[in-house]
């Protein structure tokens, strides 16, 4: 029988019920173990080639240890130490690695220490050193790469297993305002994708949300954006299944009443916009030609950070809004909100 490690992922904070919904349906018999801030570990018997398919996480990680770390500069021999005494488990990843691997150790800390994470990290590196054969390598030039992530007295120790292209899909031109690929397809996990979807995403920027709704069969994937150089940008990372059209979302007269299951959009907010009475009038006609083209149980997922505004659109157009979760992007608190039909 295949042999249980324990995993960890990254995440946008705020999307770690979303993540773990995703674990839970495509890993079967994986077990939540704990889930904190950014961050959800788990415990499966899938090979990690295959926990890959998880596409709303930042980063997965092998899980090697929980460390007990002191607060003062001078615990850190002691977590050096402890490091080098450490029985990595039997991964293959670690069991195949050439003899004498070249690793680095990134490090991250929150709470009261009087050293910095990059002397934590210089102590973890040292114990991979003394207690097991490693030699330091560089960003550019290594064959492991470890994580120590201190939160107060306690420290997860980890071996990362994802390059940088994973949470990027290595191929994409991103406009501006583009959503990392895994915040996209959160959102597109939350839509619940099924096999028959009409599926709309009108402000599709680059094309990431419809890109990463391609991950699952529709009946139809359609991308649509006001901006020229976006269509134009959303078609060269298009696989052929989405279709990209330039159209106004406030004014969608291409597309038959009642015939989109599925709608998932990254909307104009933050400093994308003017002024708020654009960005309010923007919402409005929006949310009217939602309510027509949306299929009578269809839903939309909706992600801003103007609150009043969306809700204030909702009501005009008789439309039912649900503010689900507020995610951490790049400083902002935008909210996913599911709107439906019925006030
Ligand atoms: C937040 S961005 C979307 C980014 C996209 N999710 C991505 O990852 O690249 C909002 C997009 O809405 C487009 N937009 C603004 N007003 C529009 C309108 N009336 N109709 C359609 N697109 C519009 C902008 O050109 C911009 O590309």
């Amino acid at each position: 029988m295949a042999k249980d490690f324990t995993y960890m992922v990254t995440a946008a904070p705020g999307l770690e019920d979303i993540v773990v919904s995703e674990i839970l349906n495509k890993l079967p018999q994986a077990w939540i173990q704990a889930q904190v801030r950014g961050r959800i570990m788990f415990v499966t018997n899938h090979p990690w080639e295959e926990l890959l398919k998880l596409r709303s996480i930042d980063n997965l990680y092998l899980h090697i240890a929980w460390l007990k770390i002191g607060q003062y500069k001078a615990d850190l021999p002691h977590l050096a130490s402890k490091i080098a005494n450490l029985n990595f488990p039997e991964f293959p990843l670690i069991t195949r690695a050439k003899s004498n691997p070249r690793v680095i150790v990134n490090a991250s800390r929150s709470g009261h220490h009087t050293f910095s994470r990059f002397d934590a990290a210089a102590a973890a590196l040292e114990g991979l050193a003394d207690g097991h054969g490693y030699a330091p390598g560089t960003k550019d030039d290594h064959d492991l790469h470890f994580r120590l992530d201190i939160m107060g007295q306690d420290g997860l120790f980890s071996l990362k297993l994802t390059s940088a292209e994973f949470r990027f899909r290595g191929y994409r031109q991103f406009s501006q305002a583009a959503l990392r690929p895994p915040v996209a397809h959160a959102l597109v996990w939350l839509s619940e994708p099924k096999d028959d979807d009409i599926f709309l995403d009108p402000f599709c920027g680059s094309g990431t949300i419809p890109i990463e709704r391609a991950a699952y069969p529709a009946a139809s994937i359609t991308g649509g954006d006001i901006s020229p150089e976006a269509v134009e940008t959303a078609r060269q990372n298009a696989p052929e299944e989405v279709e990209i059209r330039l159209l106004d979302a406030c004014n969608l007269e291409d597309i038959q009443s009642s015939s989109v299951t599925s709608i998932v959009s990254n909307l104009p907010w933050g400093k994308q916009i003017g002024n708020d009475e654009d960005i309010e009038a923007l919402y409005r006609k929006f949310l009217a030609e939602t309510n027509r083209v949306l299929a009578p149980s269809g839903r939309a997922i909706l992600l801003t950070d103007r609150h009043e505004e969306l809700t204030k659109a909702c009501r005009m157009a008789q439309m039912q809004c649900r503010a689900l979760y507020t995610i951490s992007l790049h400083g902002m608190l935008p909210t996913i909100f599911s709107v439906t039909h019925g006030s």
